[in-house]
């Protein structure tokens, strides 16, 4: 009794041995383990599948190796079938290695039109699948090697660029005359793609940019040339600046480059490394979900091939990935001054080399938000690609802002973005809500208002068609007014535009925003649940972010292993947070802190400065002090002095409420801040700082001696020492010496 349909699906075979196929004889004991086993494989092999949306279909024991059936399409087809299978083959090779669970498999996959449907007696009925892929893709599985995932030339076809490869000579199969190629897959070419870059981006054209795009070509051509180039975006915001790098990551890819993006953030300003932390985690292909060893590995491994003379010191890429890398003792021993230095190098060179396999294209996004230490890092290495097919983007707001130290070498072109000229205002405001014209008075009433922003225009469309005074007419194509177009009130300003969007959202909605506005540009579902805490409207975050989602005010980033949004704009993110009142503020920063703590307990070390923000706006005083001192030190340890002295700042601002309990701790900020002083050579804030340290200590030392605490002493000692230090370093000696003493 056969009842189905013929359908294009992705097969794949796991066979597998090591889970009991040969233990049938044992003991009891042994068979008990065998089945644990067993249990915990399949367990892992039916939640990859099922993440990837495939269907588990049939488990058949031979006496040597047991294989499974998984079949992605035959259910619900998806348009990337292969690649989720693909995805699936290699995460459940990794996952069960990493679990050192002591099962082998080898893989066959392939794709194409199959018999799909219930096959069986009335009484019994199992869904399965047949047809010549079937067969090929458990031939496959049968003829590779144990940890090997062999792809047919359909699906390799299909997967091929996004995935590393290695063709192996054609097979003679069972069942095909000629032999048939076969691939072994390698990897998924991870790509940490920028936030709104992502594929499933509503894609508009492109309006009044030609004379840009002609000059970024020419640019491009250059570069593939194997002249590095560094090219500034500048505009303010919502002007298109991102709009445009999204063409030239698109052309990029279209001539065979390799990109890879950084996002400076509004919070990140004192956060050493932010922007270069995203980008060269891609890069180098690790990610800080990954277990350490095989970070490590994978660092050792590139860093090998990419900049072998500097492998001594690759334990310093850890203070710009966020997570420590084991370190050499020559790494150790360099001062804060010399790692920044190998840092800087070690980077140079693994880009440079980089490139030299493959024309590589760096963006970094909005770089007016940039930490210095960033920016440092940013003009060294833009100072190291003049020979080699490197295209630095940067994109930054104001054109007058700490200027690039680079801009006058001549591989450096700016590019100021201008307003969109009336007829492309008029044209985006109705691509903004899918109309093919606009009445003219609407039209007039755009570009009086929108002066050629096109973040303003698509907010304002959004905003009226929200509010019922703008619909499309489904028959004409044509948008309508409703009502009189001069009794409409369009806020003069982006932020009233803003405002207005977000008022006409349901409470729930708003208040999740605004609570998502403290975490940051990026921010993950089950941290805005948290901070909302017991309140009904946690319950409901996943559907008020859908809704929200829909208005256009976020997009969903990725949906794994937790769903993450990210505003569609800056400017949505930090309008929100202006909204949100003050004492409510301070309250979020606290919660977002805690949970922070709490869910990062095993990797604090990477999230100091943003702990010591968020706590540094709340009203949680001590924290505040505790995660700016240790923000400050660490920062202070890379050489990043000014974010250091940001930090220390931070601690200071809190000592005056502190408690008089840690008063040791507190005489060290003075210290901390006084050595990073001295050391950029500001001798005069150095001392400054000291006196206001001596100052505070007698001041606390007069008003009541603290029993069991540990001995002022020390650190006015400290305290004296370091004034001596910077007389020194002004020269004035004999100062210095009267300090010493
Ligand atoms: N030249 C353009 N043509 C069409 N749409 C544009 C253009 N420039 C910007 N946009 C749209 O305007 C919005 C804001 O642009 P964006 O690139 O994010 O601005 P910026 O990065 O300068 O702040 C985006 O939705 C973008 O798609
Ligand atoms: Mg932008």
């Amino acid at each position: 009794m056969l009842k189905g349909e013929h359908r294009l699906v992705t097969v794949m075979f796991v066979n597998f041995r090591g889970a009991g196929g040969q233990t049938s004889f044992g003991s009891q004991s042994r068979i008990a383990e065998a089945v644990r086993l067993l249990d915990s494989y399949l367990a892992i092999v039916h939640r990859i599948v099922s993440r990837f949306g495939g269907e588990l279909l049939a488990n058949d024991v031979t006496p040597a190796e047991q294989r499974l059936v998984v079949v992605f399409g035959a259910l619900e087809a998806h348009e990337d079938d292969e690649e989720r299978a693909a995805l699936a083959a290699l995460q459940i090779r990794d996952e069960v290695s990493q679990l050192g669970i002591r099962i082998e498999q080898r893989m066959g996959i392939s794709s194409g039109h199959v018999f799909a449907g219930d096959v069986g007696s009335p009484a019994r009925k199992d869904f399965t699948v047949m047809g010549d892929e079937v067969n090929l893709a458990a031939r496959l599985a049968a003829r590779a090697e144990w940890g090997q995932i062999l792809l047919s030339e359909r699906t390799y076809r299909k997967t091929a660029d996004q995935f590393d490869f290695k063709a192996l000579s054609p097979v003679a199969i069972k069942g095909k005359r000629a032999r048939v190629p076969v691939y072994a897959l390698a990897g998924h070419r991870k790509r940490e793609a920028a936030p709104r870059f992502h594929a499933g981006a509503p894609k508009r054209p492109l309006l009044a940019r030609d004379e840009e795009l002609l000059a970024l070509e020419h640019i491009m051509s250059l570069v593939l040339s194997g002249k590095g180039r560094v090219v500034e975006i500048c505009g303010p915001p919502g002007i298109g600046k991102s709009r445009l790098v999204e063409e030239i990551l698109r052309l990029w890819a279209q001539r065979g480059g390799e990109a890879y993006v950084g996002q400076c953030q509004s919070f990140g300003e004192s956060s050493a490394f932010l922007p270069w932390g995203g980008l060269l985690r891609s890069l180098l292909g690790v990610q800080p979900e990954q277990l350490k060893a095989e970070r490590e590995t994978k660092i050792r491994e590139v860093v090998s091939r990419l900049s072998p003379g500097l492998q001594e010191v690759a334990g310093t890429l850890g203070d710009v990935l966020g997570f420590p890398i084991e370190e050499t003792t020559v790494a150790k021993s360099l001062d804060p001054q010399g790692r920044l230095q190998r840092l800087m190098e070690l980077v140079a060179q693994v880009i440079r080399n980089k490139a030299r396999e493959r024309p590589l294209l760096l963006v970094m996004e909005d770089i007016h938000w940039t930490d210095v230490a960033s920016r440092e890092l940013l003009d060294h290495v833009a100072a190291h690609i003049e020979d080699v097919p490197v295209f630095l983007c940067l994109t930054q707001r104001s054109t007058a802002r700490r200027p690039l130290a680079l801009e006058d070498v001549p591989h450096y072109t700016r590019l100021v973005l201008e307003d969109l000229p009336p007829r492309e205002s008029v044209e985006l405001a109705g691509l903004a809500i899918g109309a093919a014209t606009l009445p003219e008075e609407l039209a007039d009433l755009v570009v009086a208002k929108s002066r050629g922003n096109p973040f303003y225009i698509e907010q304002m469309m959004r905003s009226l068609a929200d509010a019922g005074h703008v619909r499309r007419d489904d028959r004409t194509g044509q948008a309508a007014v409703v009502g009189d177009v001069l009794t409409i009130e369009v806020p003069d300003s982006v932020e009233g535009i803003i405002m207005s969007r977000l008022d006409a959202l349901d409470e729930t909605s708003r208040t999740i925003l605004q609570v998502a506005s403290v975490v940051g540009l990026r921010f993950q579902q089950p941290i805005v649940e948290c901070v909302l805490g017991q309140s009904a409207m946690a319950r409901d975050v996943r559907r008020s972010l859908e809704r929200v989602e829909k208005a256009g005010l976020i997009r969903l980033e990725r949906s794994d292993p937790v769903p993450e949004y990210l505003f569609d704009h800056g400017l949505l993110q930090q309008t929100i947070y202006e909204s949100v009142p003050f004492t409510n503020r301070r309250e979020l920063h606290c919660r977002v802190g805690e949970y922070l703590e709490e869910h990062y307990s095993d990797c604090l070390d990477a999230y100091l400065e943003l702990l010591s923000f968020h706590y540094g706006n709340s009203t949680a005083k001590s924290r505040a002090f505790l995660y700016a001192t240790k923000a400050a030190a660490k920062c202070a340890k890379m050489f990043a002095n000014r974010e250091a002295i940001e930090h220390y700042r931070r601690a200071l601002d809190s000592v005056e409420t502190l408690p008089r309990e840690g008063i040791s701790e507190q005489v060290k900020v003075y210290v901390g801040l006084c050595d990073v002083y001295v050391l950029t050579g500001r001798y005069d804030e150095a001392i400054a700082t000291c006196r206001a340290g001596l100052e505070k200590r007698r001041w606390r030392a007069r008003v009541r001696p603290i029993e069991g605490a540990p001995s002022p002493a020390t650190g006015l000692a400290l305290l004296c020492h370091r004034m001596g230090v910077a007389h020194e370093r002004k020269g004035q000696y004999r100062r210095a010496l009267q300090w010493y003493r």
